[in-house]
């Protein structure tokens, strides 16, 4: 436990102790040892056996929860241990609650050879029944390497902490050896590469107390499981509440940067936005939030970042938040400010078109209450993709600042109008002409709204009420896709 702390750790009972409702916990197995007789393990038994679990309270609501000891043979995982794990699952999927996992693990028990690797396969198969029916959120509170990392890959949420925890299928040494590359195991594998490079890590927490702090708080905003709504919470910052300073937040020059987070912060609860994957794919925002006590998902291009392009990175991280959503009953809130899919060799290469059609396909599928904002940008298929009408979104807003159209003016002209520009006497002057004549007509919310695309214009000081007005009406929203053993989604 000194090794422990000293390392700027906390130990298993520590860290349920944060994470639980005081005096909530109830352990199980805690007479659970492993049965290796090989390397004289016999002579070293230690009850529980490396994890510690149980269930308790957060919130006055039910989880299951295993914490990993990384005291007992460095946390690696027995057959015993797996067995004590699965049992919490299959009690989570019965009870309906939510499977917390505190990762802190050598991986597989070296001594246990097989019956350690057959373990992880138990408990990778419960993860896996379990997704879509519990919520299940990982915090890797220290190693977590080797094929160990793919229970926590398989759920939810991952939270890592910064320096102290790293995950990695092959360590430093192995790199080494097969590439020749050297890299450290927190540039490797550490929090900060996970959260801003792999995309691995959803949440990054600076020690074990904020990050099982910051596990509390997305605990909030989620149902128990899937039958279940989320937790509405009274909210004293009023739903109707106009918003003067959004009448401004949108420039009128249609390609300057804005920051779309203000634009959220100030639509939402007590301006608090519980942001998932911060650091990654930062043209588009995504987090859970609340508007009239409702949890709500949002999903918002963000026009100062790639000028908030959809690109391969942000259509899988918005389509993965978009599906969790959708699981768990969470209706989802889009604000649109999109140019389009980010072209280049890169991305095709890189499979844009597969990775793009993740998002759409998200949407498309998702049958939450949908409600959708377009702030400015709405151009070409990015405008279908980001929870259009035609993919079932319930409620779609525009501001007049809204630009709906195939392509910007400056291309469209381009294109539309290439002779005549090229044999023009004055080309600048003939294709100003043309440029403010497809502003006039496509840069602007109106055709959308004549065809019945587009809800309301509104004014964009009232949108907090109208978004808590829509919710509101979508409360009881009932709709469903065609039976059949699952979709495919372009993986
Ligand atoms: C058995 C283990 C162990 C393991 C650590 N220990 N890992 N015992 N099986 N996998 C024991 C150590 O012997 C030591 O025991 C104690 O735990 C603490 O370990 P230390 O090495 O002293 O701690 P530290 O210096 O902090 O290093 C931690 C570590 C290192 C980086 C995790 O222990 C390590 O590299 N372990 C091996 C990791 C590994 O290769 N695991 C298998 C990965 S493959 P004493 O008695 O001395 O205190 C895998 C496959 C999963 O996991 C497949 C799933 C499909």
């Amino acid at each position: 436990m000194k090794k422990q702390h000293e390392a700027g750790k906390l130990t298993a009972r520590e860290r349920i102790d944060l994470l639980l409702d005081p005096g909530s916990f109830v352990e199980l197995d805690r007479f659970v040892v492993h049965r290796c007789t090989d390397f004289e393990m016999e002579k070293q038994k230690v009850l529980g056996d490396g994890v510690v679990t149980g269930w308790g309270l957060v919130d006055g609501r039910k989880v299951v929860v295993f914490a990993q000891d990384f005291t007992v043979f460095g946390g690696s995982l027995s057959g015993a241990y797996a067995a004590k794990i699965c049992k919490i699952m299959d009690l989570a999927m019965k009870i309906g609650a939510p499977v917390i996992g505190l990762n802190d693990s050598g991986g597989a028990r070296i001594q246990e050879g097989v019956e350690s690797l057959a373990g992880y396969a138990d408990i990778f198969l419960r993860n896996t029944l379990a997704s879509g029916v519990v919520p299940q959120i990982s915090a890797i509170l220290g190693p977590c390497a080797g094929g160990a990392v793919y229970s926590p890959a398989i759920t939810d949420f991952i939270l890592m902490v910064e320096q102290t925890s790293y995950m990695f299928i092959t360590g430093p040494e192995v790199i080494k050896t097969v590439t020749n590359e050297d890299v450290t195991k927190e540039a490797l594998g550490g929090a900060a590469a996970h959260a801003s490079k792999s995309g691995v890590c959803h949440v990054t927490a600076a020690d074990d107390r904020a990050a099982i702090v910051k596990v509390r708080q997305l605990l909030s905003y989620l149902p128990s499981n899937n039958t279940e709504d989320p937790p509405r919470r009274s909210a004293a910052d009023p739903v109707d509440r106009d918003v003067p300073e959004l009448d401004t937040m949108i420039p009128l020059d249609s390609s300057k940067p804005y920051d779309i987070k203000n634009v959220v912060l100030a639509v939402v609860d007590d301006g608090h936005l519980f942001e998932v994957h911060e650091r990654y794919a930062q043209n588009i925002v995504v987090g859970f939030a609340r508007i009239g006590g409702r949890p709500i998902g949002v999903v918002a291009n963000q026009p100062q970042v790639l000028a908030g392009c959809l690109d391969i990175k942000a259509s899988i991280k918005a389509a993965r938040f978009v599906r969790f959503c959708d699981a768990f009953n969470i209706p989802l809130v889009t604000f649109v400010d999109v140019p389009g899919f980010l072209p280049g060799t890169d991305q095709e290469y890189g499979g844009i078109i597969t990775h793009g059609a993740k998002l759409l396909y998200a949407f498309a599928e998702a049958t939450v209450p949908k409600v959708t904002v377009i702030t400015r940008k709405a151009y070409g298929g990015a405008y279908d993709v980001m929870a259009s009408k035609h993919i079932r979104a319930d409620v779609n807003l525009a501001f007049p600042t809204a630009e709906i159209a195939v392509m910007g003016p400056e291309g469209a002209v381009n294109i539309v109008y290439r002779r005549e520009i090229q044999s023009a006497a004055d080309p600048a002057a003939l294709r100003k002409t043309f440029v403010d004549e497809y502003k006039a007509k496509f840069a602007n919310p109106y055709k959308a709204a004549e065809l019945g695309f587009i809800d309301e214009v509104i004014h964009p000081r009232r949108l907090r009420a109208r978004l808590g007005a829509s919710l509101e009406l979508l409360r009881d929203k009932r709709d469903k896709n065609p039976p059949r053993k699952h979709g495919n989604i372009p993986l």
